[in-house]
């Protein structure tokens, strides 16, 4: 694409993801930061590079939706801990283009006309990304498909330390670790969680052409035998730490995509209900994208996980690579046409060289 100078971005909340957006809005060429919205009171007013940790930018973190419209940005990257469609199509409608890593990955067209409506009326566009979902999930599967044919399986798979992602409130509560199984099970952020696997699932569907029709969720849990120090505080023995979802596309009842997650707070004391240790297995933490087909293709990622857990906590590259892929999407999602845009819609998204190297 041309490369177009200055769009204009508001980093919506300063979490893990929100600083890492700002540190790469910063340094890429092409975008200028224009504000923040923050959530907690205490970081209002701050300046806005201060929040991510580097020198004052001269802009403001500000607490409300009217003082983000006024900003009058190109786009917003919009990272809270849970999405409020109310608010997303309140920035659609004033004009600005929302990327996100909460959802729209590729949603139900049934289910998002105000959106859509959101996007006409301002001329703005929604982006769903991330890395997982979204990204390896599926815009990597259907990138390594395009090499193989007869395709019969596709899967993504993570396999983590959580201990690393120091994100309490998306450990407990999205996550859904330090309680019992029983609240686990039954949490209704699972749905919000799942909702976006079987999103990417669906895409993969949906552009290879198998005809499946339902994503069946399979959910196992591991507890602490002992004590185990994480980033939620001390999981007490009988707590759960460890979780692995598969999310399974079925064509006459056997998987034709599959998106799983191996979440496990160490490889140390961890059980599952059959009382066996958990692992990483002999490969380690890593992400995984196999196409089965003629001829099969394997990808294994490695750098997204922290080489320490003191180091993944201070900055986890897996959170950064999520902020960039919001990021780089920007000047792509600003040039496309107004509605909800998703990567079978949008060009080859790509990253920038760095500023010491760039033209
Ligand atoms: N798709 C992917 O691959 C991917 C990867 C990682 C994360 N995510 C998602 O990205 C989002 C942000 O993750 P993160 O790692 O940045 O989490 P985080 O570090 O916990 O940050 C959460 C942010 O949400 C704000 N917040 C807390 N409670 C809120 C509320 N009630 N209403 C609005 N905002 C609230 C926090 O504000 P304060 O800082 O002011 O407290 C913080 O800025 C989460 O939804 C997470 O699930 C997606």
């Amino acid at each position: 694409m041309s490369h177009q100078s200055s769009l204009r971005v508001v980093q919506w909340a300063t979490g893990g993801v929100g600083r890492a957006a700002i540190q790469g809005v910063l340094a890429h060429p092409e975008l200028e930061l224009a504000g923040a919205w923050v959530h907690s009171p205490d970081k209002a007013g701050r300046d806005v590079g201060e929040l991510a940790g580097l020198e004052p930018v001269g802009v403001h973190a500000v607490t409300s939706l009217a003082e983000v419209v006024a900003l009058g940005a190109d786009c917003v990257v919009y990272a809270p801990l849970v999405p409020d469609e109310e608010e997303v199509a309140a920035l659609l409608r004033s004009g600005a283009n929302v990327v996100t890593p909460v959802g729209w990955i590729f949603p139900d067209p049934a289910r998002t006309a105000a959106l859509r409506e959101a996007c006409l009326e301002g001329g703005s566009t929604l982006h769903g990304t991330g890395i997982h979902p979204g990204g390896i999930t599926e815009r990597f599967p259907l990138m390594v498909s395009a090499v193989t044919g007869s395709v019969t399986h596709v899967r993504a798979e993570e396999f983590s330390d959580i201990r690393t992602y120091d994100a309490p409130d998306v450990v407990r509560h999205v996550m859904g670790f330090g309680g019992t199984v029983e609240e686990a099970e039954a949490s209704p952020m699972a749905r919000l969680l799942g909702g976006g696997f079987k999103a990417s699932v669906r895409m993969v569907v949906a552009e290879l052409g198998f005809r499946a029709e339902e994503v069946r969720t399979t959910a196992e849990n591991a507890v602490a035998t002992a004590p185990i120090d994480s980033p939620i505080g001390v999981i007490e023995p009988g707590r759960v730490a460890g979780r692995r979802f598969r999310w399974d596309a079925l064509v006459d009842g056997e998987p034709v995509v599959t998106a799983a997650v191996n979440w496990l707070m160490g490889e140390e004391h961890l059980a599952g209900t059959d009382g066996r240790p958990w692992t990483f297995g002999a490969d380690g933490e890593r992400f995984e994208i196999e196409v089965t087909g003629d001829p099969t293709v394997r990808l294994t990622l490695h750098g997204l996980q922290p080489e320490s857990v003191a180091a993944g906590l201070v900055r986890n590259p897996g959170i950064v690579s999520t902020a960039n892929h919001c990021v780089s999407a920007i000047p792509y999602v600003c040039a496309a046409e107004p509605g909800i845009r998703t990567y079978l819609d949008l060009p080859l998204i790509a990253g920038r060289a760095a500023p010491h190297l760039a033209r």
